[in-house]
């Protein structure tokens, strides 16, 4: 059985819904019945910095809080979704924090983060202004999935902007419907 985990990078304030959001319930609705979903905005979770330790200390300690919460939810998911607007051509930093964190998971003695990563799959939805200047955020994604092992699917994108712009992308729009066919 399929577990999808929709793990939301957008700084849109609290109850504000924003245009990759928007997508991806669009796609999440093509899901098919009985697949298991969790949605998570990481803006709102409290997941701490990131600390290098990797030649001083060389491990890290079990995550405590939504650290944790992550970590559970992201080895108990099938399916890894990040619903990421394009921030500066790159990355949004809830997310790359996220990203970071799992060089820690990696160190955890005993919980053999990249076996239980491998074979996931790893989707992304994304909105901005440009298809083209996304690429760079793609790849940075598709790279990690390698790393990692996780199985790479085709990114979705839309044109977003201010709130409900991606609507008007009806390309988009249409591919959401069928983005998650095949899951
Ligand atoms: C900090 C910040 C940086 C952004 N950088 C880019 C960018 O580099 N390229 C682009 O096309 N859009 C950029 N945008 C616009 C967003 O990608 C676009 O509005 C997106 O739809 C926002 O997603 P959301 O509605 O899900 O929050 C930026 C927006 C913000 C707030």
């Amino acid at each position: 059985m399929s577990h999808f985990l929709f793990l939301n990078a957008s700084t849109r304030e609290p109850g504000h819904v924003g245009n990759s959001e928007t997508l991806a319930r669009h796609a999440a609705a093509g899901l098919p019945a009985g697949t298991e979903q969790h949605w998570l905005k990481l803006a709102e979770l409290a997941l701490p910095p990131f600390v290098d330790l990797r030649h001083t200390a060389g491990t890290y300690p079990m995550p405590e809080g939504d650290a944790r919460l992550l970590l559970d939810q992201t080895l108990a998911a099938t399916d890894l979704v990040f619903v990421s607007p394009v921030y500066w051509f790159s990355i949004p930093s809830p997310l790359k924090t996220y990203l970071d964190h799992w060089s820690g998971w990696l160190r955890v003695p005993g919980l053999d983060f990249k076996e239980r990563m491998a074979g996931k799959r790893l989707w992304v939805i994304a909105t901005s202004g440009n298809r083209e200047k996304a690429q760079a955020m793609f790849d940075s994604y598709r790279l990690c999935a390698e790393f990692l092992g996780l199985q790479w699917q085709e990114p979705l994108w839309g044109k977003g902007g201010a709130p409900d712009a991606v609507l008007a992308d009806s390309a988009a729009l249409a591919a959401a419907q069928t983005c998650f066919s095949l899951a």
